[in-house]
């Protein structure tokens, strides 16, 4: 088989991460007879800067016919994030119909943890996060500009046919898991889009009676992440909540450096988009110690997505066979003094 892979690798440290793992994932696919081809985008604030767009008008169409893409992270000191993050990565999200949003967190043997008391294996859960509408749907505007009655109104949008599909995306996950699901709201505060979400979740629950199904209020998500991340299993939630979760589940887990994701559409009419959870890292640019590990992890699922478990799960344990190991070179956010190159090198003498 030949994949062809669009990879966008962006801005700050998402060249960094992006460019260093290519020579990995060329190993494994030559290790296991297929061919992976990259082809490299340019796209990000570099071009936004030069030439007042983030991508090409028609970026979508070029991207249509490629088998999944790769990208790196997008966001810049100089550009506002709103502008970055609408004109790249959300578009491609949207109009790939990338509904499915699915973030590992995983305490590796060897990693640790800001939380007291946890080991390698104690924290390991996923979570399905909605990506193509809720709270980050571009519906509002602003008005009034300049008075003192300025307005500014963004509403959330929560169809079924979203609701549902990420719902029962999680229940799957879960039904192969370990058969615990917990659904992520607002609803007491949010008497609209929170308690249709829970409408939801009881229905979709119905088809599945060997998934037991937990509610947590947002806020108090946020604590018993940090509180129990033992007891989750599959994580379901909204946009922005998914967002703002993720991160928890990065750090709890050793760091953003480690943080793989898929954007997936389900229904394989588009291209899916594999990324680290991480952005652009502008405290870190140049300077050749951003960790690639979550790159190396989000080309794991796309690998997994296409069809190839086999190198997937070579990928999965070559980068878990590194972390156990103390002699292993570690980036900074790991508590070592290795760089990115050092870190692909030892990965590739792993596989
Ligand atoms: P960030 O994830 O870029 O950085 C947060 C912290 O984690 C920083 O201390 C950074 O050095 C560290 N970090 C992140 N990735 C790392 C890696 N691979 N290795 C080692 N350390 C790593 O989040 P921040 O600072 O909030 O945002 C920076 C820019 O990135 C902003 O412009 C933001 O809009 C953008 N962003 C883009 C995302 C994307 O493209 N998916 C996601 C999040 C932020
Ligand atoms: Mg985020």
């Amino acid at each position: 088989m030949a994949y062809e892979i669009a990879s966008i690798p962006g801005d700050g440290i998402g060249p960094e991460v992006v460019d260093a793992a290519r020579p990995v994932f060329e190993d494994v696919a030559e290790q296991h007879g297929f061919e992976l081809s990259l082809t490299r985008y340019d796209w990000g604030t570099e071009r936004h800067l030069e030439e007042g767009a983030m991508m090409p008008d028609d970026g979508l169409e070029e991207l249509e016919g490629y088998d999944a893409i790769l990208l790196g992270a997008v966001g810049h000191p100089d550009v506002p994030d709103h502008v970055t993050l609408n004109n790249l990565l959300l578009p491609i999200r949207k109009g790939f119909d990338q509904s499915i949003c699915k973030r590992p967190a995983i305490l590796f043997d060897g990693v640790e943890s800001p939380l007291e008391g946890y080991d390698g294996g104690d924290i390991e859960f996923v979570v399905y996060r909605e990506n193509t509408e809720g709270e980050y749907a571009n519906m509002g505007g602003q008005e009034h500009p300049g008075h003192d009655h300025e307005v500014a109104i963004q509403s959330a949008v929560f169809t079924r046919t979203g609701t549902e599909r990420i719902v029962r995306a999680a229940f799957d996950a879960a039904a192969e898991r370990e058969g615990h699901l917990t659904s992520i709201t607002k609803s007491n505060a949010q008497a609209h889009s929170m308690v249709f979400w829970d409408q939801i979740v009881e229905e979709v629950s119905e088809e599945y009676p060997e998934v037991t199904v937990e509610r947590l209020l947002v806020d108090a998500a946020s604590m018993d992440f940090i509180r129990r991340p033992e007891e989750f299993d599959v994580v379901v939630a909204s946009n922005l909540f998914g967002d703002i979760l993720t991160d928890i589940g990065a750090i709890i887990t050793g760091s953003m450096g480690l943080a793989p994701s898929a954007n997936i559409d389900p229904s394989r009419t588009y291209p899916s988009m594999f990324e680290p959870v991480h952005g652009s890292a502008p405290d870190i640019i140049g300077e050749g110690v951003a960790n690639p590990i979550a790159t190396v992890l989000s080309g794991a699922m796309m690998a997994d997505y296409l069809g190839e478990e086999a190198a997937s799960d070579d990928l999965w344990d070559a980068v878990t066979d590194q972390l156990a190991d103390a002699d292993a070179p570690r980036t900074p956010d790991l508590g070592g003094s290795s760089g990115t190159e050092d870190v692909v090198e030892d990965l590739r003498s792993r596989l």
